[in-house]
């Protein structure tokens, strides 16, 4: 059994600034916690994960994995924000796992 833990990097743009984040699978219930603990965002998540209020919304930018597949209730918050743009994911929907290493996100919830 391989104990060791591979690091996820995650490269999170906001407000035009990119920042370089090392994470671990699991260490976050999802991609919206870590946001929230690394960067100080005023009105981000407010519904703490539910997938309801669209706060936590995040653009794709670059990743090798399909990060851009969408499950029916996150679409309908999305569309529910009147924004549409390719890549638009709810953060809180993203679990931290190897999916999200190497990707690029920028930080929407300002779009909304
Ligand atoms: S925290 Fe509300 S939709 Fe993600």
């Amino acid at each position: 059994m391989n104990n060791v833990r591979e690091p996820i990097i995650i490269i999170i743009e906001h407000g035009g600034v990119p920042s370089v984040i090392t994470t671990y699978q699991n260490e976050y219930r999802n991609l919206m916690a870590l946001i929230s603990d690394k960067i100080y965002l005023e009105c981000f998540g407010e519904c703490k994960g539910m997938g309801r209020c669209g706060t936590c919304l995040v653009e794709i930018i670059e990743s090798d994995e399909q990060l851009t597949n969408i499950e029916r209730n996150e679409q309908a918050t999305i569309s529910k924000l009147g924004i549409h743009a390719p890549g638009l994911r709810l953060a809180c929907q993203l679990l931290i796992d190897n999916t999200l290493n190497g990707c690029k996100i920028r930080i929407a919830a300002s779009m909304a």
